[in-house]
């Protein structure tokens, strides 16, 4: 057992962090606040190769791994979660499904430009109705000579509005339900194809957030992402990756709030001394980092295994799980060490708190994935 990063691991991880201190922190709140997404930001992340880390050099990615991947979302979410979610969902919510069931030309048409950034990538699977019973979908597709005819609406769309590929699930046989969903990939320019409302969010302000609307859309029958009736099953395992990069989300918006929260605990003196060194607050920044640590381990561990090509479903739900309920409290906590600085958005960490909640919540809530680990644990 090796608990060391490798070179290219550690190398990955100074240019990420280099990166996110130097380009996306001085931003962070005013997007925040502004609710402004920066395209710049994302070019320079493309100049970086961070827009493929996991997709081989013939697609036009960098060729490292998924643990790469993690530690890049984990960087960028220290200092901006929603940075982090731009990334994590172009790369594994519509990457991965293009690179595990595309064809050779789907892969070169539309995996290839998303790999080095020339176009962003989004995932449509929710619906107005239909949230974690996602089998209830109810957008369908009529194949009409040589091409399918969407009609219906997502809704929660990372991405949405930003993005160029959308990877997109539809009934095309609304009586068999997940057996006769398919996935598609979709352009924003396709006649039909319009986004919606922009969701007003309580975190992750700069990662923009839509509706996507298919008014008798029109998708060339090669656009169909594997074969008809396979979409469910491509959904369900695009997820069980998706969430792994949503627990590096969290990890990175954790150990943001921990750094926060230790500098201002050594530098914030009361009752004449330090806070750190007083023990209701040793004890919680003691809890903190704890939880931080074991929630990496989790995460790098469903990485690792996703690399090795071993299963890696429970693992990164596990991780989903554990990590979002971790930043979730470590990020309450931050608050509470600041106390009432905390509360203000003179320091980063009600952003961080505002910005967790969400890792509860998407790519499956918690509750989801309980679900999906109790089904493994007793199958
Ligand atoms: N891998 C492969 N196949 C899978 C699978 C997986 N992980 N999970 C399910 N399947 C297969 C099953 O084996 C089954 O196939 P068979 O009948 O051939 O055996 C089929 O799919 C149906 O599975 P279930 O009966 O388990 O389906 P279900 O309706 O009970 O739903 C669920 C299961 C786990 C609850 C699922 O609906 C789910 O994950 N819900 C949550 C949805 C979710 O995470 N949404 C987030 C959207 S993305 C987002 O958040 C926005 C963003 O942009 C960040």
């Amino acid at each position: 057992m090796q608990f060391k990063l490798t070179e290219e691991h550690e190398m990955i991880r100074k240019m990420v962090r280099d990166f996110a201190q130097n380009e996306v922190a001085p931003t962070a709140a005013e997007r925040d606040e502004e609710e402004r997404f920066d395209r710049e930001i994302f070019d320079k992340m493309a100049e970086l190769g961070l827009t493929g880390i996991p997709w081989p050099e013939e697609y036009g990615g960098i060729g490292s791994d998924y643990l790469a991947y993690c530690i890049a979302i984990e960087e960028l979410s220290r200092v901006c979660a929603s940075t982090g979610v731009t990334l994590s969902a172009h790369t594994s919510l519509a990457g991965w499904p293009i690179y595990k069931f595309g064809s050779e030309e789907q892969k070169q048409k539309y995996l290839r430009p998303m790999a080095q950034g020339e176009k962003i990538g989004a995932y449509g699977l929710t619906e107005p109705s239909s949230g974690s019973d996602a089998g209830g979908m109810r957008t369908t597709a009529k194949l009409v000579g040589d091409e399918y005819i969407i009609n219906g609406s997502k809704i929660f769309i990372t991405n949405g509005g930003i993005a160029d590929t959308y990877v997109v699930f539809a009934l095309t046989d609304p009586e068999s339900k997940q057996k006769g969903t398919s996935a598609f990939i979709i352009e924003s320019d396709f006649p039909g194809f319009s986004v919606g409302k922009k969701e007003k969010k309580l975190g992750i302000r700069s990662s923009p957030t839509t509706e996507i609307i298919f008014d008798e859309c029109r998708v060339p029958k090669e656009n169909l992402l594997g074969k008809e009736g396979e979409g469910f099953k491509i959904a369900m395992m695009t997820l069980d990756g998706g969430r792994n990069g949503i627990a590096a989300q969290a990890v990175g918006i954790a150990q943001g709030a921990l750094d926060a929260s230790v500098n201002y605990a050594k530098e914030r003196v009361q009752f004449g001394k330090p806070i750190s060194a007083q023990q209701g607050i040793g004890f919680k920044l003691a809890d903190m980092a704890t939880g931080v640590e074991a929630s990496r381990l989790l995460t790098y561990q469903a990485a690792w295994l996703e690399s090795a090509g071993l299963p890696y479903g429970k693992e990164s739900a596990m991780s989903k799980l554990f990590a979002g309920d971790t930043a979730m409290k470590v990020t309450t906590e931050a608050v509470q060490v600041f106390g009432g600085y905390g509360y203000t958005k003179d320091y980063p960490v009600e952003r961080y708190m505002r910005d967790a909640k969400i890792t509860q919540i998407y790519e499956g809530t918690q509750e989801i994935q309980k679900l999906v680990i109790s089904r493994m644990v007793t199958k």
